[in-house]
């Protein structure tokens, strides 16, 4: 989809930043928001661009420079991290070949790490693009990342 046809879904309201901002970001194969993006989140909804910088750069879900087609965040906050979200964040490096902050060399996945996703009751979590996946083992970690690259 164009930008200008996402940016024309949003009402021009400052309210709408960070959902515009998610869309502009989603629209993007590599996952990413360019400049471009920003200046035209800015000049679209009348904000300084560096309020959406601000934005941008605060959020972890946003990110500024290429990622892959799937983000794959694991949850480092402690509920998860004492159910054992290290030993799966482990798991997933070695089954990608990639450490945090990485993405693969067939441009597939992005390891990232998250603060609480707010299910501690499932713990440990990951989210895997939009979805949320708990009650995680490393077995099925990797089951997941297995599952994705099949093409399911
Ligand atoms: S601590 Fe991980 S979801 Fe809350």
């Amino acid at each position: 989809m164009e930008k200008k046809a996402i940016l024309e879904k949003f009402p021009r309201s400052p309210d709408v930043l960070l959902a515009l901002l998610h869309a502009l970001q989603r629209a993007n194969p590599q996952n990413y928001l360019t400049h471009e993006d920003l200046e035209l989140a800015a000049q679209y909804l009348g904000l300084p661009l560096s309020r959406v910088r601000d934005a941008v750069t605060f959020y972890t879900m946003f990110s500024l420079k290429p990622r892959g087609k799937h983000i794959i965040r694991v949850c480092a906050s402690p509920n998860c991290h004492l159910a054992g979200a290290w030993s799966v964040l482990e798991e997933l490096k070695g089954e990608l070949g990639i450490d945090v902050g990485e993405t693969t060399p067939d441009g597939l996945f992005t390891l990232e790490c998250t603060s609480c996703l707010g299910v501690c009751g499932v713990a440990p979590v990951m989210m895997v693009d939009e979805e949320v996946v708990g009650n995680l083992t490393p077995l099925r970690a990797r089951e997941v990342i297995r599952r994705i690259r099949e093409g399911g």
